[in-house]
């Protein structure tokens, strides 16, 4: 009889384990380095170098995240995020497409430095194809710092990406218990880990006590994505920035290096004075795009109101700061140069 209850609870015990094991998501942590991965001589001191902590570390130093679901790591590239470039950028979209193409996981999160994290998260949300959670995390204090965040943003990184709610929400970055998405967020402050926010629609979702809420949804998530499978670089796109009695010089001599678009981060509604419009016109002229954005951090700019953008043959950026700007239109060159449809884009991605 004994025996026979013994079985019964040995069967119990494995199809339960089997259920939950069969549930458990399966999540993939690619490392590219940053702060999150930093590692300095004192706990109370500024000073680390990022990028120094390999993945199995990161992983090791956060044990909880496997109450959360089947993680394993892969080491992506061990920089700062100063130093993130078009080839790693590729190569991680690459690598995230093929994860999911072969059903390698449920669910992809990126460690990343916090100060290119914006452009990175807007550009896999530009061009993974899948539907499934990829999720940016980082830290603004490096792992040996007394009150470091990595490892509470891995741990609530990790919250996110299992959670059933975080599909079809696009690429989204969770930092300091929010959740944004790719598209909209931006680092605001050099030092202070508070550094995210979306200015113009906040987060999207609130992650706490290992558990997550959303509110909101961007309307920008099409499913039309950039194809870069067949791509080792990205057509070259520079950024000029606009002040007070700003001369010409920069934009000539970015137009003399050849460029297939130029983003200009204008004053106000996108602005200039008067030798940068007549540089930038006749960039476009060239046949450069040459795209208008705004250094003011929040708003849009508008399209043919303060500038005649028709007819200098410009377009706007909408409400994209400069650098994610220059990700959409680097993106948006691959396939065309057509001014019309380029400003379609900055409408609708
Ligand atoms: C970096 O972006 O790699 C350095 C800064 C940071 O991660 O916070």
């Amino acid at each position: 009889m004994k025996k026979i209850i013994l079985i019964v609870l040995s069967i119990l015990t494995f199809t339960s384990y089997a259920q939950t094991a069969s549930t458990q998501k399966r999540i993939i942590i690619l490392a590219t380095g940053g702060t999150i991965a930093g590692s300095g001589d004192s706990s109370t001191k500024a000073a680390y170098t990022a990028g120094k902590v390999p993945i199995d570390d990161l992983l090791n130093a956060v044990p909880q995240i496997h109450n959360y679901g089947k993680i394993t790591g892969e080491q992506i590239a061990s920089i700062g995020s100063q130093d993130m470039n078009i080839v790693t950028w590729l190569k991680l979209t690459k690598r995230i497409n093929e994860i999911f193409k072969n059903n390698e996981a449920d669910a992809v999160v990126v460690t990343h430095g916090t100060d290119t994290q914006e452009e990175t998260a807007y550009f896999l949300d530009l061009t993974v194809q899948y539907d499934k959670p990829v999720v940016l995390v980082g830290a603004m204090r490096p792992s040996t710092a007394m009150s470091q965040d990595g490892n509470r943003n891995l741990l609530d990184a990790v919250v996110v990406a299992a959670d059933e709610s975080s599909k079809t929400r696009g690429v989204i970055v969770a930092m300091d218990e929010k959740i944004f998405d790719a598209r909209d967020v931006t680092k605001t402050s050099t030092t202070n880990i508070e550094t995210f926010q979306s200015r113009n629609y906040g987060p999207i979702g609130l992650i706490y006590d290992g558990k997550v809420k959303y509110y909101y949804q961007s309307l920008r998530n099409p499913a039309k994505k950039f194809d870069v499978t067949k791509l080792n670089s990205l057509p070259q796109v520079e950024i000029v920035y606009g002040y007070a009695d700003a001369n010409a010089n920069s934009v000539y001599c970015i137009t003399n290096s050849g460029p297939k678009g130029i983003v200009y981060a204008g004053m106000g509604n996108g602005n200039f004075g008067a030798p940068v419009g007549k540089a930038l016109a006749e960039a476009a002229k060239k046949g450069i795009i040459v795209c208008r954005s705004a250094r003011a951090g929040s708003g849009r700019v508008t399209l043919d109101n303060e500038v005649k953008d028709a007819e200098l043959g410009f377009v706007v950026a909408d409400d994209l700061n400069p650098q994610k700007a220059r990700v959409l239109l680097m993106l948006s060159l691959t396939e065309t140069n057509d001014r019309a449809k380029i400003q379609q884009n900055f409408f609708d991605y």
